[in-house]
């Protein structure tokens, strides 16, 4: 089974990555979880250049990751009480042609963290809603990691490890039952 993971920071000592790498350690055996790298290269959604057939290239990466992958993880931080802007562009890239979205049906978990004391919880749920207007089966399953430069000093602990293998766990029982829905 391979789950795409998205981050929704680019900087490099993210929290969310690590969380995201985190849950790709705590995955059992059959779960590979594949770090997305390209968010960066993705350029502002611009309907003019929204051509099937004809997209820049890195929408074309990453709506073909999307479609590869039986799962997505994404983990977000919160950006002025919402989603980051690199990623709710990258996910409106995604959701065109609706009815042909790459993650149409397809499970997606949400986590979040920051260095606030709610854990970027707010963008966790706007990115649900988001995800949800394109029709993806979205997990309530979460982690949301509050006072993450203090949390995630040390890095990830065993604590934080099983909270995270819970949410890959029920991202997996997802995948295999939209699976056992469309055998
Ligand atoms: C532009 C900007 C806006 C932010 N707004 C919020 C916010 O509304 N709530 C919050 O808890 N943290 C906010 N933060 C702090 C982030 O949660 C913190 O920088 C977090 O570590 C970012 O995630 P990352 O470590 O994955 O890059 C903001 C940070 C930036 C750069």
């Amino acid at each position: 089974m391979r789950i795409l993971a998205v981050s929704g920071s680019l900087r490099r000592g993210s929290h969310n990555t690590d969380l995201l790498r985190g849950a790709a350690a705590a995955a059992p055996d059959g779960i590979e979880i594949e770090l997305y790298h390209g968010l960066k290269e993705i350029p502002p959604y611009d309907a003019d250049d929204d051509r099937p057939g004809d997209l820049p290239a890195a929408v074309e990466r990453f709506k073909a990751a999307l479609a590869e992958a039986d799962g997505i993880l994404i983990s977000t931080p919160e950006y002025n009480s919402s989603i980051p802007g690199v990623l709710k562009n990258a996910l409106d890239w995604a959701s065109r042609p609706l009815a042909e979205s790459p993650v149409r049906n397809k499970p997606v978990a949400v986590l979040s963290s920051s260095t606030g004391m709610l854990g970027g919880v707010g963008a966790a749920a706007e990115t649900r809603k988001v995800l949800g207007a394109l029709g993806a089966r979205t997990l309530e399953e979460t982690v949301a990691v509050p006072k993450a430069d203090v949390r995630l000093a040390n890095g990830i602990d065993a604590e934080l490890l099983a909270e995270l293998r819970a949410v890959v766990d029920a991202l997996a029982a997802a995948v295999d039952t939209r699976a056992a829905l469309a055998a």
